[in-house]
């Protein structure tokens, strides 16, 4: 039985769908109110739980062999933040895992951890790597570089008019990873020995490359992106914003702005994967509905594309296309 956490997100899903589509058992951690019924197709079951409450991550790695952490926060909240999710949580789930003898525990992390980064998500993530080396589980840690989906998500708000504000320069250096072969890389490492891979994209390029090529496949005017490359402005209105978007601007500055590239790690070499250019990657995901970004809004907006690409109206599908179920005995 495999324990996905953030299940209900864009990586998350991904790697859920894959260990189905292998025959692989697979508990979702889900949050009470978490959109997740567009994942009832894929065969999995749910666990309602949070990371903020250590008991339900007892019991939801109860007859674990593998975890995969894929939560995490992208815009804090009063009481979803990093100290309190990216780190806490994530030790909790580490510790839940170590008593529950769990066998292989995979975090998902991001390039750039290591250097002591003055920003609560890249400190928390390497603190909470540090509390899983410490742990003794064997364990993989696949440290990412910046999502190309998110690029692209940004390009189509700019084209439905809302501004894209980019928080670092655009001669900086990034080299974008699809989510998918981040999931594909995150399961293919049960199979090495335990290690810490460094995860990018096949195509290195400028950040102002990067995000004239979302916009173009967006159909943005790339000329209305706003560079905030000015470190005195930065501070102001990461100031203004308030904490969480202080902290969301640090951590744009740094995901873009600090050359995290990546050589292609043994694993692909070894696995054979092939990675994912970066024009393929927002091609698909601006094929699907838009997101939204502000857990407040949650209300408001449709969070999770994959909710409307699988809501069913009754009756409307043939019989032979009803979701997966859980795994029988008697399944291949
Ligand atoms: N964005 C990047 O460029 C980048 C780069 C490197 C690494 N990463 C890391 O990659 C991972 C996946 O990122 P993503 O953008 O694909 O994720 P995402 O779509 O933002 O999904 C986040 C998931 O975490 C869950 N979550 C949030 N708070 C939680 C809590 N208190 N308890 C349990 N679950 C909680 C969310 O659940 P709900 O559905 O209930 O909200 C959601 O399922 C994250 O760990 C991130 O730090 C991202």
């Amino acid at each position: 039985m495999f324990l996905v956490t953030g299940a209900t997100g864009l990586l998350g899903s991904r790697i859920v769908r894959l260990l189905r589509q292998a025959r692989l058992d697979v508990r979702a951690l889900v949050r009470p109110g978490s959109e997740y019924f567009w994942l009832n197709d894929s065969g999995c079951t749910y666990f309602f739980g949070d990371l903020r409450d250590p008991k339900s991550l007892r019991r939801a790695a109860r007859g674990t062999r593998f975890v995969v952490h894929a939560a995490g926060i992208r815009v804090e909240s009063t009481d979803n933040h990093h100290s309190v999710v990216t780190l806490k949580g994530t030790q909790d789930l580490i510790e839940a895992a170590r008593e529950r003898g769990v066998e292989r525990f995979v975090l998902i992390s991001a390039i750039g951890v290591e250097r002591n980064v003055p920003n609560p998500w890249f400190d928390c993530l390497r603190q909470a790597e540090e509390h899983l080396a410490a742990s003794e589980i064997a364990s993989t840690v696949v440290r990412c570089a910046p999502f190309a989906e998110d690029l692209a998500e940004s390009a189509r708000g700019l084209a439905r008019g809302e501004p894209w504000r980019v928080w670092a320069s655009p001669d900086a250096i990034v080299q974008p990873l699809a989510r998918k072969d981040a999931a594909l890389v995150a399961m293919a490492s049960l199979d090495l020995p335990p290690q810490t891979l460094e995860l990018a994209g096949p195509d290195r390029m400028t950040l102002r490359e990067a995000v004239e090529q979302a916009c173009a496949a967006a159909g943005a005017d790339a000329d209305a992106v706003e560079w905030m490359t000015s470190v005195a402005l930065m501070a102001k209105l990461a100031r203004v914003g308030g904490r969480r978007w202080e902290n969301w601007i640090g951590r744009q500055k740094h995901l873009y702005g600090d050359e995290l590239v990546a050589d292609l790690p043994k694993a692909i070499a070894v696995l054979g994967i092939p990675l994912t250019p970066y024009s393929d990657a927002i091609r698909s995901h601006l094929a699907g509905e838009p997101l939204g970004q502000d857990p407040d809004d949650r209300n408001e907006k449709v969070v999770h594309r994959q909710f409307q690409a699988t809501v069913y109206k009754a009756g409307a599908i043939p019989y032979d296309d009803l979701p997966l179920g859980p795994l029988r005995e008697d399944d291949a």
